[in-house]
């Protein structure tokens, strides 16, 4: 294993500590600016396709997320040598000489899986632990599998682990059944070295998607469609290194967003992507917020009260799931009731007992539509933050809430958001990591 990735958490990276709390307490309005990160979720495939590269590749404004230590940990397992400073990242995986992603390392970060295909591709091989389920649902792979299939791979599930292999992947017809990120991403990796042309149909539209492909058609592969629901890849027999920028993410933007609108307050996201994010400026609108969308910028003005509105979530270009939680704990104190209709994951709805404990009036019909009944006032209390955006639904709800909350289990939040409590206390808002 080559892998200089110590100074990741010499690069101002706060290694995150399981027992770590956030303590955040009832504030005024957040003014001021606030930079986005790069995006965890463009990052993560993006970094994996450097497998597919007998070479060194180049990734700038790559973020320090634990979920981006440990992707960056697996390639250095399977042979790539990884260096980090600051936001720079190069792998050079001319040498892979693993094909195994071990269960240790999976269960901790289930994108792993997007090894699955790029290894498939290079190496004719690969053995990855399944990566199991997690909070928000039991996450199968099985569109994964069945597209590696379909373009020639053998695969068979012993032990929990999936182990592919072929001699050379044939391009196929791929009808995803449902819209899959990670489905889309893997089998388009693959397909880069297939033999043959492969389309994608019903395929995610998502910007990560149009990222990765971008940075594969910059190592020489021949990608079409990316963005819209067919997507054609005609392989070729080798990719070459690339230099690429990883865009910002939508997501920490839409936070820091919300965060504005629920205080009332007047904040400016700097380096953002607004063209990404058109569903979620939409529903602030709705939800009374004044927006001056700048070309990477958005000024957001919150409203005296939050009118209330309907949410369903839907694959993108619609309202994306990742934002559900964070606009829940928004329509807690809105002026009228809500219903938010969660139609991608099976249970993402964990943080609705934690809103609640602070006060927070909310009902659930079925597992997947909330019906939120706006109230005046959330009071502060210790909860347990769950999944990635669960907890970043319990800080935005602790800027509101009467007295102090105490957010435990933040190692959650460190998966995804890059130094949160600094970037909302830049902000004026009065929150501290407690270091247990
Ligand atoms: C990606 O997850 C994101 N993660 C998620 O963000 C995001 O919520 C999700 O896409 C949807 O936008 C990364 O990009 C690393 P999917 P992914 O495959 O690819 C089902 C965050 O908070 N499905 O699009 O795992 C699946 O169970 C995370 O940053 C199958 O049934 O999501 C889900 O119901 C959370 N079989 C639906 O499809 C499969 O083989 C969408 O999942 C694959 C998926």
């Amino acid at each position: 294993m080559a892998t200089d990735i110590g100074n990741f958490f010499k690069s101002g990276h706060q290694k995150s500590n399981p027992m770590d709390k956030i303590v955040v307490k009832e504030g005024g309005p957040l003014h001021g600016h606030v930079r986005v990160s790069g995006s965890k979720n463009a990052a993560l495939p993006v970094l994996v396709s450097s497998l597919l590269v007998g070479g060194k590749t180049t990734f700038r404004n790559v973020p320090g997320l634990m979920d981006i230590h440990s992707i960056l940990s697996l390639l250095g397992e399977l042979g790539a040598t990884v260096h980090r400073n600051g936001d720079i990242v190069t792998i050079d995986a001319t040498t892979i000489d693993c094909v195994e992603a071990p269960y240790d390392l999976v269960r901790k970060m289930r994108a792993s899986i997007l090894v699955l295909g790029p290894l498939v591709a290079r190496m004719g091989r690969a053995k990855v632990s399944m990566p199991g389920g997690c909070a928000i649902g039991d996450r199968p792979i099985d569109l994964h599998l069945k597209g590696l299939e379909a373009m020639g791979a053998t695969i068979s599930l012993e032990h929990g682990y999936v182990e592919a292999s072929a001699h050379r992947l044939k391009g196929a017809h791929i009808i995803f059944d449902i819209v899959s990120v990670g489905a889309t991403e893997n089998l388009m990796m693959a397909a880069t070295l297939a033999e043959g042309v492969t389309t994608l149909s019903n395929a995610a539209q998502e910007p990560e998607i149009i990222a990765l492909a971008d940075v594969l058609c910059a190592m020489g592969a021949q990608i079409k469609g990316a963005g819209t629901p067919e997507i054609t890849i005609t392989g070729v027999t080798e990719l070459s290194p690339a230099e690429a920028d990883i865009i910002p993410d939508r997501i920490e933007a839409g936070t820091f967003m919300v965060a504005a609108a629920m205080t009332g307050g007047d904040v400016v996201v700097d380096a953002c992507e607004p063209k990404h994010m058109e569903a979620t400026l939409k529903k602030l609108e709705e939800a009374g917020a004044t927006l001056e969308v700048g070309i990477d910028s958005v000024r957001v003005i919150g409203p005296k009260t939050i009118k209330s509105v309907d949410i369903r979530t839907a694959p993108y270009p619609g309202f994306p799931t990742d934002m559900q939680a964070q606009f829940m704990a928004m329509l807690t104190r809105a002026d009228g009731t809500s219903v938010i209709h969660e139609t991608i994951f099976e249970n993402r709805f964990i943080h609705v007992s934690e809103l609640k404990r602070m006060g927070a009036e909310i009902g659930i019909k079925g597992k997947d539509v909330a019906t939120v009944n706006g109230v005046k006032h959330l009071s502060g209390a210790p909860v347990m933050a769950s999944d990635l955006r669960a907890s970043a639904s319990l800080i935005l709800s602790g800027l509101v809430a009467e007295g102090e909350t105490i957010v435990n289990r933040v190692y959650h939040l460190d998966r995804g958001y890059e130094h949160i409590e600094t970037k909302l206390r830049g902000l004026g808002a009065t929150i501290k990591r407690v270091k247990e």
